[in-house]
């Protein structure tokens, strides 16, 4: 009936005939037709939860309206067709058992499933009246989003520094879109505090002193929006860097010094030892070399503290160069 009338409008070609003809039509339907008016025409629901596909219908005749739902798809599937509220035929076995139809049209789904997601179009027609009246009503089905969680590298950056990449992931929700918000503000795609296309990743380049500053992401669904835990970004000035580096520098240099100073005595312990040779030197002219050499170093380490390998062996070398030189010093001082 519906084609029928399509076809016959389409067969009108003369505009302002059809034009005259479509204000008859519109006249008419709002005299004897049905008229559907839908106060919602977007749904949205959890999954496993409820929807109302809510409409409600007014038309001049009493009787029983025809009610017929679709799910629009490629090829249309039908959810359900009753005479008032009585189901007519079988259910589809995806709708048996969660369907509901109220007097007014209205179509109470239950246990939602992600595949119920879709366009629906309702007609009501009445046998009595000429026209029919549709509408369609849109439904979508989602998961709760859990809290997303800030991924950074580290809590803290060096000012200058390329790149720092700020990442937002959440366990389960669908269809997430995500936001960023520094300081509580929302962030706008910059120059140089960039957006991935997805919104998931903060890429912060060349990062200046206002980059310090507490982050956090926002993920958000048709059904709900979660906001992360705010991470807090600490942006190290270059200048601190020197006064850090400085601050290493002039302590290098004191435990420097002071490892010096406490290796001086150590010449003072030489002299002393050269005093001793010279006894030694003096007391056995002709006498063997080798065998004061030996035992004067072995005295030597006794006194000191905590002489590292490498300390020792140096300091042998140097004793050695130190005792030869005394003792043709001391050779040549009493041969001459
Ligand atoms: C249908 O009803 C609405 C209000 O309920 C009204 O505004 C609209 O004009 C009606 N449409 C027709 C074609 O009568
Ligand atoms: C249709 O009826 C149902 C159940 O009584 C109600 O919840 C819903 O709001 C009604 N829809 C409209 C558009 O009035
Ligand atoms: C319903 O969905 C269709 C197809 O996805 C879309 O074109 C239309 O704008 C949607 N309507 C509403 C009210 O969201
Ligand atoms: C962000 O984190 C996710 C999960 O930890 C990881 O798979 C992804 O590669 C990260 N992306 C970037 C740009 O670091
Ligand atoms: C932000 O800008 C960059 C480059 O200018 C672009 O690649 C990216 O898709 C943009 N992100 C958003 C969310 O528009």
């Amino acid at each position: 009936m519906k084609a029928e009338r399509e076809a016959s409008c389409k067969e009108t070609a003369v505009p302002s005939l059809f034009f005259l003809l479509w204000l008859f039509i519109f006249t008419l339907a709002g005299v004897c037709g049905v008229n559907i008016s839908c106060p919602s025409p977007l749904v949205r629901g959890t999954l496993g939860g409820s929807a109302l596909l809510s409409v409600s219908y007014t038309s001049t005749s009493s009787d029983k309206p025809v009610i017929k739902w679709q799910l629009k798809r490629d090829k249309p599937v039908t959810v359900v067709q009753s005479i008032g509220t009585d189901i007519i035929g079988n259910l589809r076995p995806e709708y048996r058992g969660r369907i509901l139809l109220y007097e007014n049209g209205s179509l109470l789904l239950h246990h939602l499933q992600l595949s119920d997601e879709g366009t629906y179009e309702v007609e009501i027609s009445i046998t009595d009246d000429t026209f029919t009246g549709e509408r369609y009503v849109n439904l979508t089905v989602d998961v709760p989003v859990s809290r997303p969680f800030v991924h950074i590298a580290a809590s803290s950056v060096l000012e200058l520094t390329e790149l720092f990449i700020l990442n937002c992931t959440h366990d389960s929700g669908t269809k997430p879109t995500y936001s960023w918000l520094k300081g509580g503000k929302s962030l706008t795609n910059d120059s140089r505090l960039l957006l991935s296309h997805d919104q998931k990743v903060l890429t912060i380049s060349r990062v200046v002193m206002s980059d310090d500053d507490v982050y956090s992401c926002r993920v958000e669904n048709p059904i709900s929006s979660m906001k992360s835990l705010p991470v807090k970004l600490t942006v190290y000035g270059r200048s601190s860097l020197y006064i850090i580096l400085s601050m290493g520098g002039i302590f290098l240099l004191i435990t420097l010094v002071t490892v010096c100073a406490c290796w001086k005595p150590s010449k003072k312990k030489r002299q002393e030892l050269a005093g001793q040779s010279r006894q030694n030197v003096a007391e056995q002219n002709n006498g063997n070399h080798e065998g004061n050499v030996d035992i004067l170093p072995a005295r030597n380490y006794q006194n000191r503290r905590n002489p590292g390998g490498l300390y020792v062996l140096k300091e042998t070398v140097r004793n050695y160069y130190y005792y030869y030189y005394y003792y043709y010093y001391y050779y040549y001082y009493y041969y001459y």
